[in-house]
């Protein structure tokens, strides 16, 4: 296979993908996924946008000086101090690249941006000259590009290319296109911009009509090299073309679709568990990455399996990392024994402490549970690697008290900046109760936007995971936690979206939290 079939993957899980709702990383997070990105074969990370807050900056800096094999990238409107914020987060990097848009569709120019074709046009002379003074790696976006007029975008594109633009992406912003309309746009520009072959073309759909792989397919046969999508397909409003739908499919119909990426496809479902965990769980049944991606239910189907895997199967679950649920290890399994597990799960770069936190919390769970999974196992090294030190809620104990006839109440005891406090709530159900105590405890004035538990295997004994997600002035934060108590699991996912409110408060906005720290402790003087 010749390079001129070889597909560059440009990821923008942290960039495009934290803008959807609920989706926010912490610092800790995005250098857990970037680790992980970077082993899995990803040429490009768009890391974030560094004007956008200092999290952003300080992330991208520290991305910059940790990724071996991928480049790290920064976004950028057009303006100098964003590509001035891009160059200074990413100058650590021995290669990086900067990315910088503008819209040209005239809805957005007149709209969005009230400027003329005319003032665009300059815009993209000066802003994609400066990029390049600091780096010859600069990708130009004509965002809204599917809503632009063809002949327009055609002379922005040879522009920016002459100015020296060495990427050229089209995004699909609003998710409008479809794969016939967007083809044919892909091949206009190939035939019409004189120098687009001094440049490789991109394409970045977005999923409003559920089309975004089709569409990034479709663009990918047509002649473009790189395509922009997500993990799990994360991203403003319906998400971004899935990454590793993209790549797998690209892998299955290769006989349709002879391009090659540089994905290691066996680490893909580590990749989707590391961003859901940050983010929000994965519907069962979503591609590739779905728990019931692999599962054959029908008794028909599950004949066919036995008889012939490829009756039902059109890639293994192995080549994209799926194990299937093994028996694996009992109460006296020893921690050598659950290191090599963990690294066969592929979690070879988890550290010593977090090995330890995990091997305590998978003794006490072989004490409650005949059968160990490999699935049991890796939820109790996701819980493990949720950072504790930092935390300013911590769960000491619960008792609840549930069932007909009377009731429903919990008893709880918190730590709370370091101070132990008790409380007892009645509520509509156990969890109410339980959610009752900790704002009793904890006094808050949040949004509960999501509460979800899924069994991680099968079997009344099997661990929840639950997963919340609360919002507070617009900010949303997920918080998981797994334990064979559904019950415990919720308030422990509930106090670490809280957690992480309480560090972004501290990040974002210093003085809310210094006042919300103040009427805390003004509460507690008072007793309430
Ligand atoms: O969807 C979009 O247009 C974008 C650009 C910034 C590339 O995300
Ligand atoms: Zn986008």
């Amino acid at each position: 296979m010749s390079d001129k079939n070889r597909v560059y993957i440009f990821d923008t899980t942290m960039r495009d993908g934290e803008q959807s709702p609920g989706a926010s990383m912490s610092f800790e997070e995005k250098i857990q996924i970037s680790r992980v990105f970077d082993e899995l074969g990803i040429d490009i990370i768009e890391v974030g946008f560094p004007i956008a807050s200092p999290g952003d900056f300080e992330a991208v800096a520290a991305i910059s000086k940790i990724l071996k094999k991928s480049i790290p990238c920064g976004l950028s409107r057009h303006t100098k101090k964003d590509i001035d914020a891009c160059y200074e987060a990413l100058k650590a990097a021995p290669r990086f690249r900067i990315h910088t848009f503008i819209s040209t569709s005239p809805l957005h120019m007149k709209h969005k941006l009230n400027k003329s074709p005319e003032q665009v046009i300059e815009s993209i002379k000066e802003h994609v000259t400066y990029a390049r003074k600091f780096t010859d790696d600069v990708e130009w976006s004509c965002e809204d590009g599917t809503r632009t007029d063809i002949d327009f975008m055609c002379k922005t594109i040879e522009l920016a290319i002459n100015c020296g633009a060495k990427t050229i992406n089209i995004p699909d912003t609003v998710g409008y296109s479809v794969p016939s309309e967007f083809k044919k746009i892909i091949e206009t520009l190939l035939n019409k911009v004189p120098n687009i072959d001094k440049a490789i073309l991109s394409v970045h759909c977005h999923n409003d009509l559920g089309l975004a792989v089709a569409n990034s397919l479709t663009g990918v046969s047509a002649g473009a090299r790189q395509v922009e999508c997500t993990i799990n397909g994360i991203g403003e409003r319906a998400g971004n073309a899935s990454l590793e739908e993209i790549v797998m499919a690209i892998k299955t119909r290769n006989d349709l679709m002879p391009f090659k990426t540089g994905i290691n496809t066996k680490l893909l479902s580590k990749a989707s568990k590391i961003v859901s965990n940050a983010t929000f769980p994965v519907q069962f049944n979503k591609a590739i990455v779905g728990k019931n991606a692999f599962a054959h239910e029908a008794g028909i189907h599950q004949d066919g399996m036995i008889k012939n895997r490829n009756t039902y199967e059109i890639m293994t679950p192995e080549s994209v990392g799926v194990k299937q649920t093994s028996l694996v290890m009992g109460k006296h399994s020893g921690r050598h024994a659950f290191k090599d597990k963990l690294t066969n799960l592929g979690y070879s770069d988890v550290t010593d402490d977090i090995i330890e936190v995990a091997f305590g919390k998978f003794k006490i769970l072989a004490d409650k549970k005949k059968h160990i999974y490999d699935d049991d196992i890796l939820a109790l090294v996701d819980d493990s690697l949720i950072k504790k030190e930092d935390n300013v809620i911590n769960l000491k104990s619960l008792r609840v008290f549930a069932g007909t006839g009377e009731p429903q109440k919990a008893d709880m005891t918190l730590e709370v900046y370091g101070e132990i406090k008790k409380a007892s709530e009645t509520g509509d159900g156990p969890v109410d109760a339980t959610f009752k105590c900790i704002k009793k405890l904890y006094p808050h004035d949040v949004n509960l936007q999501l509460y979800q538990v899924h069994a991680v295997t099968e079997g009344t004994d099997a661990q929840a995971t639950v997963s919340v997600r609360i919002e507070e002035n617009g900010k949303t934060t997920v918080g998981q936690a797994a334990d064979t108590d559904t019950l415990v699991a919720s308030a422990n996912a509930y106090i670490n979206a809280l957690n992480k409110m309480i560090i972004k408060r501290k990040k974002t906005a210093p003085q809310e939290y210094g006042q919300q720290k103040k009427e805390y402790e003004q509460q507690k003087m008072k007793g309430i």
